[in-house]
């Protein structure tokens, strides 16, 4: 089987975020999200991967992840182009699958037991497809199922409804036999204007297909927006192992599971509290405090300050004489300290989209 990676989208919940860089790059406990979903293809025995890209930074996913030897996988790149939906995407890997049945896994999303039991489970014999379900409490944000109880067979699909007839939503893993080709070309847009794979899938039960479902358990999360990344780093921290590559030049101080990359130093004083994840070539100085569910990435320096359940990407200045929590720095971000500065006040650079709660 091979699987398909959908790595398109503008990323717009994101933003500023995504203004430099795509969605699938953003640093989870200090791995981009898209190699979460490698990870889960390849431990579930897929090595063939096909990745839809949109025009929303091409170069640097291909750039990244290059032809896939690194991360034990083989990558094939296919162009989507403009984000006309889910659907459109999965109709780009056409050739690419060809007459197998195939995976579908969404570039932005993360499951903590990852897809092996779906992909298991999946019977291409007696279903034209099978859906990774999850209940969830707002069922209008998502794609909604409805299931015969008796079967497990999925029987109607809305694609975020008003007026949902369950809370099980389609999760963003789906296991197709290539039928789905034909339904995504006869599709039209939706309200939001966007081929709904949810729509195709109901067009497979209209010609009389079986659709399986398939509870995943372990918590899964959908990246989409700055409150998910940061709930996202904190459920991928909570389980992490101490893994020191780096040198801390005074252990008493620093408690708790803690990721250290190489060439970083924490300084003697600095207090750090676990879970906590630390890139490469960063120094935390001795006036600081980094909190539980804190990842800071690579080349970065944080001093003076305290910082907790925050997630900064890499080559960050965090030296500011504040206490910041709940917070997403992109690269290059700094955020210092306005002491002795004269004028007095605030100074800021804030672009399009930012958020500042001072
Ligand atoms: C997409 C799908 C939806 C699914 C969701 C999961 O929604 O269209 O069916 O429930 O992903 O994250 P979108 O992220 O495009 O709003």
């Amino acid at each position: 089987m091979k699987g398909v990676i959908l790595a398109g989208g503008t990323g717009s919940r994101l933003r500023p975020i995504t203004h430099t860089g795509p969605k699938q790059l953003v640093p989870i406990a200090n791995k981009p999200v898209i190699e979460y979903a490698i990870d889960d293809l390849r431990e579930s025995g897929i090595s063939e991967i096909g990745i839809i890209l949109g025009d929303k930074g091409r170069d640097t996913i291909q750039a990244h992840l290059g032809d896939g030897t690194e991360f034990g996988v083989d990558i094939t790149y296919i162009v989507q182009g403009a984000p006309l939906g889910l659907a459109h995407a999965v109709g780009c890997a056409r050739e690419f699958v060809a007459d197998d049945p195939f995976v579908v896994y969404l570039g932005d999303d993360l499951m903590r037991d990852g897809i092996g039991d779906l992909i298991d489970d999946f019977d291409p014999e007696q279903y034209a497809a099978g859906i990774g379900l999850q209940e969830v409490d707002e069922p209008s944000r998502y794609g909604i199922v409805d299931v015969d109880e008796e079967t497990g067979d999925i029987v109607d699909l809305i694609e975020k409804p008003d007026d949902p007839p369950s809370n099980f939503a389609l999760i963003g893993v789906y296991v197709f036999t290539p039928a789905i080709f034909d339904q995504i070309e006869r599709i039209e847009p939706s309200w939001r204007g966007e081929l709904e794979i949810t729509d195709a899938i109901q067009g497979l039960l209209e010609d009389g297909n079986r659709v399986q479902s398939h509870i995943v358990h372990g918590w899964w999360k959908d990246t989409g927006k700055p409150s998910d990344v940061l709930h996202a780093n904190r459920l991928v921290l909570d389980e992490i192992q101490s893994d020191v590559r780096g040198t801390i030049e005074d252990e008493d101080t620093v408690t708790g599971r803690i990721e250290l990359g190489e060439n970083s130093v924490i300084k003697q004083g600095a207090v750090i509290r676990g879970p906590v994840s630390i890139g490469e070539s960063t120094i935390i100085g001795s006036d600081a405090y980094v909190g539980p569910f804190t990842s800071i990435g690579d080349d970065s320096f944080v001093d003076n300050v305290h910082i907790e359940a925050s997630v900064a990407m890499g080559k960050n200045e965090i030296a500011a004489d504040r206490k910041i929590v709940d917070s997403l720095l992109g690269y290059d971000a700094t955020v210092t300290s306005k002491e002795r500065r004269r004028p007095e006040g605030d100074k800021l650079v804030v672009g399009e989209n930012s958020s500042l709660e001072i």
